[in-house]
């Protein structure tokens, strides 16, 4: 049980409260009303990519039951929802002609929220990129960020006036290095030269579509979301320092000096030779807009060694599904850090969730370490904010059980249970513990 009592009258009356989807986690429909295949869509093809051999074409088939959906949202008692536009299911080659129906599903879905009351988190690319930009070499290949500009500024034209924030990207660390250089997630590629690239062909375009809305009058405040861990050395090993320095580098500093100072850190670029990204001139100010608010998804802390591999059990602490290590601290110290190295604006926790091995039982699933883990981590946000950390919004990962990425469909991370057979939900012990803490005014 959660060793700290913390009450949502604890926070500012203002606060944003939330759950956090994605559109291909939880959509399907994958070639529904002219829809375009996503490089997920093509990876998931892929044999051995996807653990249980699954893929995307019905998920949580919300694309169907959205109505129901945003009644679950409701129900929850959140102010708030993120989710993310389906890149392919308005722009079906990634440039060119727009899917009319496509966007019909968000401005209904938008138009729905509203009339609750419930605040719209948009985000524009959690990772969905049309094939079509993948055939001519994805977020590696420069020309992306011009389409993707194009496209911001489209759904910024429609939405723009009704959605309460906008995110350019969801982890650009996760979509260019899991995806170009480890090859473990879309488009599967192998290469650290590649990956450098789509790293920064992502900030930079995350810079001109920010540029291009405010341009064209879209006030929506805007912001990116990046994926953050503190990162401690496995010993006093001079070695295990250094290495947990450069990691810091390549996963933090790389993305946060870049979008706050303009710059990418020394250490990191001497580090990566001829695989260091392919900066032109005017790109690092291309990058550093102001931002409204930086998004951060934080689930775990890391170790880095310069030897054998760190063994997560050697903490003693608890380990998720996942794997990762149940560190509430670490998103504490994560913030004050953040704080006292950059200039911040409002910080919005846009996702912080654990999967655990969910059973219903008798329509029951009492998921206590789940509920715990949310517990500590909202209390863990208070404790940074108490250090003056300026934290606007908490949104849990996830609103419901959806399609895990290269896991399928075995990691569960909802706070309401999905049975894929029938598509039932059903609210976990989770959700109703984070509905009665929503309920406390
Ligand atoms: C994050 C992703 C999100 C989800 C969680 C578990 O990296 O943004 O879509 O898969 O991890």
């Amino acid at each position: 049980m959660a060793n700290q009592n913390i009450t949502r009258q604890a926070f500012p009356e203002n606060f944003k409260w939330g759950v956090a989807t994605s559109s291909f986690q939880i959509e399907g429909a994958h070639d529904a009303d002219g829809k375009g295949p996503s490089i997920w869509d093509r990876f998931c093809e892929g044999q051995g990519h996807i653990a249980d051999g699954s893929n995307g074409h019905v998920a949580c088939e919300h694309y169907l039951r959205w109505q129901d959906d945003v009644a679950l949202i409701d129900s929850l008692g959140v102010n708030a929802y993120r989710f993310s536009v389906s890149w392919p299911r308005v722009q079906p080659h990634g440039e060119g002609a727009w899917n009319e129906a496509g966007f019909a599903f968000y401005e209904r879905l938008i138009d729905a929220l509203k009339a609750r009351g419930i605040e719209v988190h948009l985000t524009l690319n959690h990772w969905d990129l049309p094939q079509a930009l993948q055939d001519k070499g994805g977020w590696a290949e420069r020309e992306v960020c011009e389409h993707f500009t194009r496209y911001a500024l489209e759904v910024a034209r429609r939405f723009g006036s009704r959605v309460d924030s906008i995110c350019t990207h969801n982890e650009p660390w996760v979509v260019a290095i899991l995806g170009y250089e480890q090859g473990i997630f879309a488009p599967g590629i192998r290469s650290r030269a590649q990956a450098m690239a789509a790293v920064h062909h992502l900030l930079l375009s995350h810079g001109m579509a920010l540029k291009a809305m405010r341009e064209a009058g879209v006030t929506a405040p805007m912001g990116i979301v990046l994926n953050l861990s503190p990162i401690y050395p496995a010993s006093d090993d001079p070695k295990d320092l250094a290495k947990a320095k450069l990691d810091d580098g390549l996963i933090l500093r790389h993305y946060m000096d870049a979008l706050f100072f303009g710059v990418y850190p020394e250490d990191v670029i001497a580090h990566l030779g001829a695989d260091a990204p392919p900066v032109q001139a005017g790109d690092m100010a291309s990058i550093a807009q102001k931002i409204d608010f930086i998004g951060v998804n934080y689930y775990t802390r890391n170790f880095s060694s310069s030897g054998n591999p760190w063994d997560v059990a050697s903490t003693g602490n608890q380990v998720t599904d996942m794997g990762w290590e149940v560190y509430p601290q670490g998103l504490t110290e994560l913030l004050c850090r953040m704080h006292a190295d950059y200039p911040l604006p409002l910080v919005m926790i846009t996702e912080n969730g654990a999967a655990f091995k969910d059973e219903v039982v008798d329509g029951v699933v009492n998921d206590t370490q789940r509920r715990d883990y949310i517990h500590n981590h909202i209390a863990a946000t208070w404790d940074a904010m108490d250090k003056g950390v300026p934290v606007g919004g908490y949104f849990a990962w996830s609103l419901m059980d959806n399609f895990e990425w290269a896991s399928g469909y075995a990691k569960r991370f909802g706070l309401v249970h999905v049975d894929f057979a029938s598509q039932q939900r059903t609210l976990k012990n989770s959700a109703l513990w984070y509905q009665q803490f929503l309920s406390e005014k």
